[in-house]
């Protein structure tokens, strides 16, 4: 099976956002993955609701948000109204977890969690079977550019086997510094989504090392 490829628009030239967007609509891209900071629940700020209307207007593919923000449960809707396809909260972020996913499905959104480095996937136990994703962090949040954490692997293969215990319908989206290397070996681990952020904009060209992270086999 192929994986689903999600370039991560954080890495992207955001002064040509419309140029950028369009590339990933000619690519393999399967998804466009968003990055929401707030400078609290992580140590960064992005961008908000503004440009990802702007992308919205220039995207065909769906929009996977990532949420790296202190109280999701407050602007839920207003992500879904700005294009959201897909809407990942940080279980680390959420106190009332299940009833976030519910608010997240109501919208028509695919719900998922995104789950930091040192966070067990054994906690996702009761609430696995009620996701469509989780997305499990293979860097700590709030940075584009850093170095694969080695335990993902692991972690995928304990997540995988929950997955299919809870006969959840759950995917597997690993994020943080993927390249060519890890891609197969997580493929071989379970993931079903890859997310990929500098690799892919720092290429010399982008649409080529798209087309490579989707020949990625086990
Ligand atoms: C990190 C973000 C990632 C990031 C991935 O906080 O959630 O999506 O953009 O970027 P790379 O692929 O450069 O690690
Ligand atoms: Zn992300």
């Amino acid at each position: 099976m192929r994986p689903l490829i999600a370039p991560s628009v954080l890495a992207s030239d955001f002064a040509n956002l419309q140029s950028e967007v369009e590339m990933l609509n000619k690519s393999q891209a399967d998804w466009l993955h968003i990055d929401i900071m707030d400078g609290r629940f992580v140590p960064n700020i992005s961008f908000g609701f503004p440009v990802m209307q702007a992308i919205k207007k220039y995207a065909q593919k769906p929009m996977d948000v990532h949420l790296m923000i202190v109280e999701p449960e407050l602007y839920i809707e207003q992500f879904r109204a700005a294009g959201a396809d897909v809407i990942s909260v940080h279980v680390e972020a959420c106190n009332h977890l299940h009833r976030t996913i519910q608010q997240i499905k109501a919208t028509g959104a695919k719900a998922g969690v995104a789950v930091n480095p040192h966070t067990s996937v054994s906690l996702l136990e009761d609430i696995i079977a009620d996701l469509d994703l989780v997305c499990l962090m293979s860097v700590n949040p709030g940075f584009g550019g850093q170095k694969f954490i080695e335990n993902t692997y692991r972690k995928t293969e304990a997540l995988k086997n929950l997955i299919i215990q809870r006969n959840s319908q759950a995917l597997i989206e690993i994020d943080g510094g993927i390249n060519q290397q890890n891609a197969p070996l997580l493929l071989n681990s379970g993931a079903d989504v890859l997310v990929a952020g500098s690799f892919v904009f720092s290429a010399q060209d982008p649409i080529a090392t798209i087309a490579e992270l989707k020949k990625s086999s086990i």
